[in-house]
């Protein structure tokens, strides 16, 4: 199993090439069961999430042409990709697959809105919660769904003519559920109104790439989402958006080993909340035409307290990369995490640097220490793996994170892009 190797004490300098964002990827490549013409998505990050969802595509019937890699630019290697599902091969996502990425779940929305039925397995919980589906199964129900239970299976049926357009308010924020309900109701007869929708950049995209296919959604980006459903949705072409993570996840990792990198490709207004926080931090960021450049060179890093909450606020996969940022802080800090109930795991490996964290139900209290030194340590997610490697780059020593899976799953060449920017970091093949 292959590790990555930190010697941590640089300050990165450099350019970072900001890949296409995996959470917007993986549901605008569901989107490609809705139509039996081809669309095309620019901007596709390597990843072992796209790749396992292009696995289970292809169960359904959906045919996939990978173009070679583009050369806009030196460092892009992210992919053009054609999605072709003339028909729906299979209706069923089974168990093996669904159980491996949470995600493909989704495909339950576009399946039930084109061909009536859907049988997919329930995912079961992973290591950041318990994460349930039942706001799903609450929003396809609102759509006029026949919802069933039958061993570990989710059996859905459309009514005779279709879905019907619904008014539907969602009691808590579900970014999953919203893509699932948008999909769903684009082909839906009537008019669908999602209220307490989720407001994220990828459910704007979403919308945004639908629409190009034929749809009819308005207010995406809004709590509030209207879908007049079609009969029939075509093909497009599609630029999947920058990844907000992953530039917030440089930006963290340049406030806390020091130095002055810029981010391109990506878009400030992505993490507003998150940039903001930074600058509390001591770090200075400013948006260029073609991305955002952060610098630090104070010796200083600012304790600062962060609630994770849905967007616009402070996101849930960045509170792990900030936590390693506060562990080096000058203070104390409080960082509260309210959206997924077992994302505390990097806390323990953390502590395996030196940091000094306790924490209180859903807050950790982070008293900042001024050295962390190189240790062996591993994580069971992604976001949490990436903050091992940061808080790696700023510690004395070597420090060898373990199960890069992960860290595959989410991250494009990170090892490459670090490195080009001064840091020593290396992957072990064993
Ligand atoms: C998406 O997950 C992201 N995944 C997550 O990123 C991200 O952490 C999360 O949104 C929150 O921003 C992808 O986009 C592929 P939710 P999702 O439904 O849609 C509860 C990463 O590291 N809930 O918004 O699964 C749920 O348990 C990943 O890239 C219900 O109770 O998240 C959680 O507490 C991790 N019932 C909260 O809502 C439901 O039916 C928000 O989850 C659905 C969700």
């Amino acid at each position: 199993m292959d590790r990555i190797r930190i010697t941590g004490g640089n300050a990165l300098r450099g350019i970072i090439p900001i890949s296409g964002a995996k959470n917007a990827a993986l549901p605008l490549m569901i989107a490609s069961l809705l139509t039996s013409d081809t669309l095309t998505l620019e901007n596709v990050p390597h990843l072992a999430d796209v790749e396992g969802l292009m696995r289970i595509l292809g169960n359904h019937g959906v045919d996939i042409a990978v173009n070679g890699r583009r050369e806009r630019q030196e460092n892009d290697y992210s992919r053009t990709i054609h999605f072709t599902c003339r028909t729906i091969a299979d209706t069923t996502a089974p168990y093996e697959l669904v159980s491996k990425m949470r995600a493909s779940f989704w495909v339950i929305g576009p399946l039930l809105a084109r061909e009536g039925r859907a049988r997919v397995s329930l995912p079961g919980g992973c290591a950041i919660g318990t994460r349930p589906v039942d706001l799903f199964l609450e929003a396809l129900t609102a759509l006029g769904a026949d919802i069933e239970i039958d061993g570990g299976y989710v059996n859905a049926t459309a009514p005779k003519g279709g879905l019907l357009g619904a008014r539907y308010r969602f009691p808590k924020v579900s970014v999953g559920a919203t893509h699932v309900m948008m999909m769903a109701a684009t082909l839906a007869n009537g008019t669908t109104v999602i209220e307490n929708a989720a407001r994220e950049p990828e459910a704007l995209d979403l919308a945004n790439c639908l629409n190009a296919m034929g749809a009819k959604i308005s207010g995406a980006g809004t709590k509030t989402i209207t879908v007049e459903g079609v009969a029939s949705l075509s093909g497009a072409r599609h630029r999947v958006l920058p990844d907000r993570i992953e530039t917030g996840t440089y930006a963290m990792a340049v406030a806390m080993t020091g130095g002055d990198v810029t981010l391109e490709g990506t878009d400030a207004a992505l993490l507003e909340t998150a940039l903001d926080t930074l600058r509390q931090t001591g770090a200075e960021i400013t948006a260029t035409e073609t991305g955002l450049r952060i610098v630090r060179t104070g010796d200083r890093i600012m304790p600062v307290d962060v609630v994770t909450e849905p967007f616009p606020g402070f996101p849930t996969d960045l509170q792990a990369q900030f936590m390693a940022l506060m562990t080096r802080s000058s203070g104390v800090s409080h960082i509260t995490e309210t959206i997924f109930e077992n994302r505390f795991m990097h806390v323990q490996e953390l502590a395996r640097l030196g940091a000094r964290i306790s924490l209180s139900g859903q807050m950790a209290r982070v008293e900042g220490v001024s050295r962390l030194k190189g240790a062996p340590v591993m994580a069971t997610d992604l976001r949490a793996s990436v903050s091992l490697v940061i808080a790696g780059l700023a510690a004395e020593g070597e420090t060898v994170v373990n199960r890069v899976y992960h860290l595959d799953r989410g991250f494009e060449r990170l090892e490459e892009k670090l490195t080009r920017c001064g840091a020593l970091v290396e992957r072990v093949s064993e």
